[in-house]
């Protein structure tokens, strides 16, 4: 599964270290290139010798190489890197990570990387369970990084507990576990729209809806966790978006985002159009704010571009369209009726009569209509578990068109 799978392995100082090498051997094996990174202080229980021995590479922990003074680059390194894994991961270096200090070369690479980052946190029990260290770990999985539990038993410390660092075998088993399957993602460029739109009619009013972008963010995240490389075109949402993988194109109006849309779509291998944009915009915008003395009565609008409809007309045979449909009535067969409309790959249904489903919860109950004419009903979920149920459906079309 590793074959020709590009790996940096970062080493910060815990005792964990010595086993590093049989963990490079392990990915070698397997077909992978490995780049180890260390600190400095990792260089007291493992040797730059052994590593760069087994990995075959120069091992890197300066920005600059202090034999010839040249540059050592964290950003070409950080996109080289198709996964990265930080075994083991000291306390220190995992509470720099959650705050963003940069103050050593590893730390800089960590920040450059775009691709999916493991951590294998690895520390004394009372270190491990302190409540600053599992809100950092709380943190980090949060930002997308991919969380590889410590396994209990016998410390360094002689305590007996968690914070063992898992066996070389079971971290190569994860980053296994991660690619198998998911090869038709990686590198894909995945277009996704979310959020709501704002059409202002005067300087502080807007119409709008209540889209709070959870489902559209959510499935950026998914993609992103697999390996695509997402581009995220989010209206106004009340949460920031910063996730490796992704680059998110903060948008307004529905004007701006079918735009950026457009633009990304003649790229883009799968176009996910989550969004729920504004039907409607003012004809009228005043650059200030409207008096109530003047009297007000109505606000003239005209119907914004159906971005999902455009991109379908453009559609390439290589490329996937899937749009959503939020219905109250008739569901299946307007949901049908949009999937044929606008030349879309796949739609999916969220029904507002059903409870937990729809605007602002965390929850999502759909049904995803294909162009096979297949459907399937899925139960009430998490936002997360709904985007991998769609992102699976969306592998089985990218294979039928592969
Ligand atoms: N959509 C879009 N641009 C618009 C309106 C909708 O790209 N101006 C997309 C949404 O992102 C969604 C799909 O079209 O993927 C369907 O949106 P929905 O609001 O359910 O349907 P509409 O086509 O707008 O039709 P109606 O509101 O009449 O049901």
């Amino acid at each position: 599964m590793l074959q020709g799978k590009k790996i940096v392995v970062g080493i910060t100082g815990g005792i964990a270290a010595y086993k590093i090498p049989l963990l490079v051997r392990l990915l070698k094996k397997e077909g992978a290139e490995v780049k180890v990174v260390m600190t400095d202080f990792s260089k007291s229980f493992v040797t730059p010798l052994t590593l760069a021995t087994v990995s075959g590479e120069p091992v890197y922990s300066e920005f600059f190489n202090p034999e010839n003074g040249l540059w050592h680059s964290h950003v070409d390194l950080g996109l080289w890197a198709d996964a990265m894994i930080l075994a083991p991961l000291t306390a220190n270096t995992m509470a720099k990570m959650a705050s963003g200090v940069a103050d050593n070369f590893l730390l800089t690479v960590i920040l450059s990387a775009r691709c999916p980052v493991f951590f294998a946190p690895t520390m004394d029990m009372d270190m491990f369970q302190h409540p600053v260290t599992q809100e950092n770990i709380r943190k980090l999985i949060k930002l997308g990084y991919h969380y590889v539990p410590p396994s209990e038993g016998f410390l360094a410390s002689g305590l007996d507990g968690p914070g063992r660092m898992s066996e070389p075998e079971e971290l190569a088993q994860v980053l296994n576990e991660y690619f198998s399957g998911d090869e038709v993602l990686q590198g894909k460029k995945v277009l996704i729209s979310a959020g709501p739109t704002h059409e202002p009619f005067d300087a502080v009013r807007f119409i709008g809806n209540r889209s709070s972008g959870k489902m559209g963010i959510a499935l950026a995240k998914a993609f992103a966790q697999k390996g695509a490389l997402v581009h995220l075109v989010l209206g106004p949402v009340s949460f920031d978006v910063s996730f490796p993988g992704i680059t998110v194109y903060p948008v307004e109006t529905a004007a701006e985002m079918a735009d950026q849309c457009k633009k990304i779509f003649t790229e883009a291998d799968v176009a996910i159009m989550a969004a729920a944009v504004a039907d409607f915009t003012p004809v009228h915008t005043s650059e200030s704010k409207i008096k109530k003395e003047g009297g007000f009565h109505s606000i003239e609008v005209k119907a914004t571009e159906d971005i999902l409809a455009s991109l379908g007309k453009s559609k390439r045979k290589d490329q996937l369209l899937i749009g959503f449909a939020l219905e109250t009535d008739n569901e299946f067969q307007n949901a049908q009726k949009k999937l044929e409309k606008k030349n879309l790959d796949m739609i999916v249904l969220n029904s507002l009569k059903d409870s937990g489903a729809g605007f602002g919860t965390d929850t999502n109950k759909v049904t995803i209509l294909n162009r096979n004419g297949d459907h399937y009903t899925f139960d009430l979920k998490s936002k997360e578990a709904v985007a991998t149920d769609i992102i699976s459906e969306i592998k089985a079309l990218m294979e039928e068109i592969s």
